[in-house]
């Protein structure tokens, strides 16, 4: 298992360039399920998360032609409606297949993906919503099967606002018979992206961007071409980076509009953000002071980016909260941030922190945005950081220890 080294402290300076958002991609490659013609993604994130859907799509019959950051991804035919345990248990997301092989092939069988690091995380509203629009739905033996000769429009309300449980009842809708509208429908720049995707192939979409979304059935999709949206998080890491280090640092080839909310924060601890066209620059100096973040649904401070934020409250003057109010359990960092010598306690949902010079440390990354927040330690620290388990990291982030060193930062990867 990798590992960082990083020799700290650094001030990152400099520019980076942000890669596809794999939040994104992970539901495009999905959509390619709903045509027997090729669709080409281009802007994909060069990251293990994006490998594992793949493996997903090709276990199905799918033919992908990938180099580099674009994928030509082609299912003349469905060989087996199915994701396996051993692939899903790797990758939750494993489980957006489920509307588009349902919709397609008229019957599916997924994993059901069970807890992860971050939370429980069930798919009652995935499956709520697939009968919603006519499936039988049933839980055998691990797995969710589902059956429906055509799918039918219908009126969907979710209970809580779901990133990939919105996705799936789209995806699924596309080729419903009849009009479907999805309510409390969630809100984030990645579900415009799949909607971007999806009417290129042909779909009948409105509202994708707003909390209510309409889905006119059609009786089947085509082939395109789609580039994916830049990565928010990704962005969003960077820029929080920046201002941790007290650096300067040009966040390009992304969407500064789809991070408001974090862009709010920065200016309110007293970090000089510029935002024109595809770039943010951040910079930051001297002492800054704490802020309260909770987060919250697109457009609300996101989840994650919590751990990140938490990492650079350990550096603010004063006394902040990180409040976390999308999963029950996202606070693995904090434990490891400790050992940093960060002042934090945790109350439930909520991490009190008092800022203090951190330390480098031997540390265990224990998920994706959790290992961020460790990146981001470790370069504030004094000294020496090591941070196992990487291969969390590398699920989301594209060459990050390389992003990294060529802003100024010493990471080196130890295999
Ligand atoms: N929930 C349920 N039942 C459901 C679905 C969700 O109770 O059927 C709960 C979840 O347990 C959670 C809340 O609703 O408490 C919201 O979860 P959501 O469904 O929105 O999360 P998700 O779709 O599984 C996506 C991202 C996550 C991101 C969340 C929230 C993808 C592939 N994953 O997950 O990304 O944290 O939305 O924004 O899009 C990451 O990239 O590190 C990551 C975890």
């Amino acid at each position: 298992m990798d590992k960082f080294v990083i020799d700290g402290p650094a001030r990152l300076e400099g520019e980076v360039l942000v890669s596809g958002a794999k939040n994104a991609a992970l539901p495009c490659l999905a959509a390619t399920l709903l045509t027997a013609e090729p669709v080409r993604l281009t802007n994909l994130p060069r990251v293990a998360d994006v490998r594992t859907m793949q493996k997903v799509l090709g276990h199905v019959g799918a033919r992908i032609d990938a180099e580099r950051e674009t994928a030509t991804v082609a299912v003349p035919e469905i060989l087996s409606a199915d994701a396996p345990y051993e692939l899903v248990k790797t990758m939750r997301a494993s489980v957006l297949v489920l509307g588009p092989l349902l919709a397609r092939a008229g019957s599916v069988r997924v994993s059901l993906p069970g807890g992860c690091a971050i939370g429980v995380r069930p798919i009652d509203f995935h499956l709520a919503a697939l009968r919603k629009l006519g499936a039988e739905v049933s839980l055998q033996h691990g797995y969710v099967e589902a059956k429906a000769s055509r799918l039918r429009g219908a009126d969907i309300v979710f209970e809580t606002v779901t990133v990939t449980g919105t996705e799936n009842a789209m995806l699924a809708a596309t080729l419903a018979d009849g009009t479907t509208q999805l309510f409390n429908a969630a809100r984030e720049p990645e579900i415009t992206d799949l909607a971007r995707l999806l009417v290129s192939m042909g779909a009948r979409i409105e509202g994708a961007g707003t909390d209510r979304i309409v889905v006119e059935g059609v009786e089947s999709l085509h082939g395109s071409d789609h580039e994916v949206v830049p990565d928010r998080i990704e962005a969003g890491t960077y820029a929080i980076a920046a201002a941790a280090t007290r650096g300067d640092v040009a966040v390009r080839r992304c969407r500064p509009e789809h991070l408001r909310a974090l862009t709010t924060r920065l200016t309110a601890i007293g970090a000089d953000v510029q935002l024109s066209g595809d770039a943010l620059r951040v910079r930051a100096e001297g002492a800054l002071p704490a802020q309260d973040v909770a987060t919250a649904p697109y457009p609300g401070f996101p989840t994650d980016l919590q751990a990140q934020w938490t990492a650079l409250a350990t550096g603010l003057d004063g006394v902040s909260t990180v409040t976390e109010t999308i999963f029950e359990n996202r606070f693995h960092h904090v434990a490891e941030l400790v050992r940093m010598g960060a002042k934090i306690r945790l109350e439930g949902r909520w991490a009190v922190v008092e800022g203090y010079r951190l330390t480098g440390a031997n540390v265990m990354a224990s998920d994706l945005r959790a290992s961020a927040a460790l990146v981001i330690a470790g370069l504030t620290a004094e000294g020496q950081t090591t941070i196992e388990r990487v291969y969390h990291l590398d699920r989301g982030y594209s060459r990050m220890e390389e992003k990294l060193n060529a802003l100024g930062a010493a990471v080196r990867r130890v295999t």
